[in-house]
């Protein structure tokens, strides 16, 4: 069995040699506790789960099943990186699962922030549950669990949903191979396990993806204005070299409509609010202030290349009083 617990004296995992140390020690743990037994895991494409997915295929090859379950609330090209790098480069038992229509017909009309978020945690278990189920002989369940989820949990700040609430009939037997270690350790890990960077160093994303930066009722339509700004966002950021340096950067597309002019005709169409922002515990966080000709460069992108979109707007407050994300 892996540690259950950090060892106070455990030596931060910085470098290319401590993270080997560690991957060769995990895989040992990892083919003892799991033998020839079959494993599960949910598969997000967050650092976390990657990480987990990459030393379990190391560890234990085709003994493990990824499921990804799309719920069409994830940034464009997520879905895509997911099966080219662990189904066609790492050779994975992957299960694909695209589930857009059936996520989006759940929210259909719900506006209410805490209610959206519940649809889509409860609707995620539900389907990989389904997806379980059709399986045989699966044993055990890995989870991309780290070392502040447990703290957090134990200090009362936030539950720490063991098995992600799966139904009381489905119980597997929890394989957390990067339990004890922190976010920064992970990525390293990521990194020596042959993950590509842009995975390993990706910036927070929330669970309920891309549906709380469509504020309000999700449609279709608006849901896609949000992906295809949050692509040129991050395109943009990564041609200017902000990419890795600012901690969060994305688009919301509220639920109103204002009047424009676009080729000598009237447009009534929704915002882009810009938001970035960087923090070091994400409890206060201040905004990163672009280049004025960055500014004008998005402006000028998203206005012509976003059906929907007449305005762009940047969002210039910090955490308190905002959150960082919208709901
Ligand atoms: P807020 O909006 O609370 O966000 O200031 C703080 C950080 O947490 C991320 N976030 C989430 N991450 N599941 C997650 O895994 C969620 O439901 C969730 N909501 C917010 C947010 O992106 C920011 O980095």
């Amino acid at each position: 069995m892996a540690e259950e617990r950090r060892p106070d004296d455990m030596t931060r995992i910085t470098t290319p040699e401590l993270a080997d140390e560690f991957i060769e020690k995990q895989i040992s743990s990892l083919r003892e506790q799991i033998g020839d037994k079959k494993v599960l895991l949910a598969l997000s494409g967050g650092v976390d789960s990657s990480v987990v997915a990459a030393m379990l295929i190391k560890a234990v090859g085709d003994q493990l099943t990824c499921v990804h379950v799309n719920h069409g609330l994830l940034r464009k090209g997520e879905p895509e990186q997911v099966i080219e790098v662990f189904r066609d480069q790492m050779k994975a038992n992957l299960i694909y699962v695209d589930a857009t229509d059936r996520f989006l017909d759940k929210l259909a009309g719900v506006t209410d922030p805490e209610t959206k978020r519940k649809i889509i945690g409860g609707e995620f278990i539900e389907v990989f549950a389904e997806e379980a189920r059709k399986l045989d002989g699966i044993e055990f369940l890995a989870q991309g669990t780290i070392w502040p989820d447990i703290l957090e949990s134990e200090a009362g700040i936030k539950a720490h949903h063991n098995a992600g609430g799966l139904p009381e009939d489905m119980q597997f037997e929890l394989v957390e191979p990067v339990r004890i270690l922190f976010k920064d350790e992970v990525r390293v890990v990521g990194e020596r396990l042959g993950l590509p960077a842009g995975m390993v160093y990706r910036q927070p994303f929330p669970g309920p993806g891309l549906g709380v930066r469509c504020p309000g009722a999700i449609t279709r339509d608006r849901l896609e204005a949000v992906r295809e700004s949050d692509a040129i966002l991050r395109e943009e950021f990564a041609k200017n070299g902000l990419e890795g340096k600012v901690w969060q950067y994305f688009t919301v597309v509220p639920d109103f409509k204002s009047t424009g002019v676009k080729d000598g005709k009237r447009t009534f169409d929704w915002p882009c609010i810009i938001r970035a922002i960087n923090t070091t515990d994400v409890m206060e966080v201040t905004v990163e202030h672009l280049s004025d000709e960055l500014i004008d460069h998005l402006v000028k992108r998203i206005i012509s290349e976003v059906p929907g979109i007449n305005r762009v707007l940047f969002d210039y407050t910090p955490k308190p009083p905002a959150t960082v994300e919208y709901e």
